[in-house]
């Protein structure tokens, strides 16, 4: 199946638990959601270093941290001039009309 390239709904954001993750699959995208307030990040769920599902993992602050081995990561994007790390994949999510909604990239 190829990814999507139109917005796809994902599910209402009074779904989101405030602070904790949750497991979203849609369109091909198995996804960790985070909510915090009105605002909502979107990972990959597999952790880069062994796939380990994120979205059941610790959250403190906006890091999310690997229950598997414990790799730490931030929910904000990097600077632009940080060093690269291990990162999840970043997805665009934006609320609208109440659904939260991932933009796929091009
Ligand atoms: S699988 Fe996540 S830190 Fe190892």
């Amino acid at each position: 199946m190829s990814a999507p390239t139109d917005p796809v709904p994902l599910l209402p954001l009074a779904d989101l638990p405030e602070g904790r993750g949750r497991f979203v699959c849609r369109a091909g995208y198995d996804l960790a959601l985070f909510r915090f307030g009105d605002t909502v990040y979107a990972i990959d769920d597999a952790c880069p270093h062994a796939g380990a599902s994120l979205s059941g993992s610790r959250v403190e602050g906006r890091r999310v941290i690997c229950r598997a081995h414990g790799l730490k990561f931030g929910l904000e994007p990097s600077p632009p001039d940080a060093p690269p790390t291990l990162q999840p994949r970043r997805h665009c999510v934006r609320t609208v009309d109440g659904i939260v909604t991932l933009f796929p990239e091009a």
